[in-house]
Parts: C-alpha cells; structure tokens; sequence
C-alpha cells in the first residue's frame, strides 16, 4: 500500500465538475489531492467517491472568488504536505452575448475565470516555490482561442492563456512550469441548460469538429497529468487544446475557399 502522507499535494479547483473529478481522479495516483469547490453538497460526494477509489482526497469548500476562503484553502493545502501543483479548474460563463452582457455578468466572468486562477496561485506561491518543481496548470478554453459566443467569459480565458505565459516567463528560474488545457466540447453539468434548451446540441456542436469525436473528462484530465509528469518537463508556456480540431479550422470553409470535393461530406 502507498504511504499517502509521502505523496506531494496538488490542488484542483472546481473539483466536484465533471472534468475536476476525472483530474482529481487522475492526479490521486501520484498526489494528495486538495480538492476544493464551492458546492460543498456535491464536493462531499466527488471527494468519497475518490477515496472509495483509492485516492486521499481532501475536500475544502471554498468560492474561488473570495480571498477569505482561498486564505482557509491555502492553509489546509500546506498542512496536506509539500503543494507542487495547483490546477486551476473552477470556471464557467455567465453573459452569452456582448448585448446580453451586463456591468454584474462582466464581473463576474472575469472573476470566477481569470482573476480567481491568479489568486489561487498567489496563496500558494510560496508552498509551488519552495518545492522547486511546482506545476500551474489553468483550464481555459477554445473559447480563448476563437470568438463562439460568452464573450466575458473567452476574454476571461485569452487573459489565463496570457497569464500561463506570464508564470511560465517570471517563475521558470525557481523550476516552476505553467501551462494551459483548452478543452473543445464536453458534456458536462455546465451544458445542462443548453442540452435541456435543444437536445440535439452536442450533435450540431460535433459537425463543425473535423475529428468527430468530443472530448470527454478524462480527455482534458489526460492531457493535465501528461503536462504534470516529468515527460513534460520541458514544456512551459503553452496552451494545450484537447478539441478534436476544433482550433485548427474548419473542414466547410476550406471547401469553400478551395472548392474542392476533397473535403465534402465531413
Ligand atoms: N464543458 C465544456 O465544454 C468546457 C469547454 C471548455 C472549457 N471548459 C472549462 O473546464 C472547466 C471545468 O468545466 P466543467 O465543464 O467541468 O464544468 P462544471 O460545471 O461541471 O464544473 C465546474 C465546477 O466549478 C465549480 N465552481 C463554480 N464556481 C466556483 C467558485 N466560485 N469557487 C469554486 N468552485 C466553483 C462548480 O461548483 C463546479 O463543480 C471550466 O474552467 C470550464 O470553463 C469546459
């Protein structure tokens, strides 16, 4: 059996969400996972379900946004044990459009996914520091790569894209790494109001991926511990898409501007 108290800490954020259970449950093989989320109902039940599995989950309620509660979640990480990696996962999108937009939906997008990741990593700065091969590794979004609607919210993500590059630039001497995961379509709760607004969502959203599959949680969460292992030690200041394509163009447009037949039927 593994001595779970000589494992290293990592934190992930908006662990009770679809894609932060598949990451916690991928990272719980080489660490201690501090998993924190606001929703403290569904958290209980993410963090049991991974204990259950063999891991050593801590759960700390805690809203990404409030500097009280990341001051608590910070101090319950450093008393897990050594923290090297933090995963900034909490996210999601208020304003659908620039004119349903409003000063509140602004504020609140930009907070919950761009200005709680750096305040995440702020409390935890010295913990990543000192372990001279700290990992951040933020959640973004295709959506921070093209313009598809959430505009708060993509420039939210473009700003954490930036920010990776930024950590990765300024941190790089204390042997700290940061990258970016931005992950296409996925199913997960955060579709729930668009699924229940048209069912056949995911399957229009699929014919404009040119590899036609969407990724699912354990995609991103794959993509994160291949960026946290030491196979990935010399990549620092990327953004990783796990979009099936998505950024790389679109199959109807390149029949368009070529007219060839080459690419119908995609
Ligand atoms: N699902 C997709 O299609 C998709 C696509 C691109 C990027 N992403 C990103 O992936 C990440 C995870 O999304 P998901 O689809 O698993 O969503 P999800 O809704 O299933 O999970 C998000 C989790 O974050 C938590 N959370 C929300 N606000 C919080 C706060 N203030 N403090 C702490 N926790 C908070 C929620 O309670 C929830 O458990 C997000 O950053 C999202 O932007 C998702």
């Amino acid at each position: 059996m593994t001595d779970q108290s000589s494992k290293p800490v990592a934190v992930v954020t908006g662990a009770a969400g679809d894609i932060g259970t598949a990451i916690a449950a991928r990272l719980a093989v080489t660490h201690r996972v501090v998993a924190v989320d606001i929703d403290d109902a569904a958290l209980k039940v993410a963090a049991s379900k991974l204990n259950c599995a063999g891991a050593d989950a801590i759960a700390v309620q805690c809203d990404v946004t409030k500097p009280d509660d990341l001051s608590r979640m910070a101090e319950t990480a450093r008393q897990a044990g050594g923290v090297n990696a933090l995963i900034n996962n909490a996210g999601g999108g208020a304003a659908l459009s620039l004119h349903s937009m409003t000063a509140d939906t602004l504020s609140r997008d930009l907070a919950l996914n761009l200005e709680a990741a750096l305040n995440c990593f702020k409390v935890l700065e010295t913990a990543l520091v000192a372990s001279r091969a700290g990992t951040v590794i933020n959640i973004v979004s295709v959506n921070g790569l093209g313009t598809f609607g959430h505009p708060a919210y993509s420039a939210a993500k473009a700003g954490l894209i930036h920010a990776t590059r930024a950590l990765a630039i300024e941190y790089g001497r204390y042997g700290l790494r940061a990258n970016a995961v931005a992950p296409g379509t996925v199913k997960t709760q955060a579709w729930k109001a668009r699924q229940e607004a048209n069912p056949a969502v995911f399957d229009e959203a699929l014919s404009w991926y040119p590899f036609k599959t969407l990724p699912e949680p354990d995609d991103i969460a794959a993509a994160v511990a291949f960026l946290l292992s030491p196979a990935a030690r010399c990549i620092t200041g990327i953004c990783l898409p796990v979009d099936s394509g998505l950024s790389a163009g679109s199959p109807a447009l390149a029949r368009t501007f070529t007219q060839s037949p080459d690419f119908d039927g995609q």
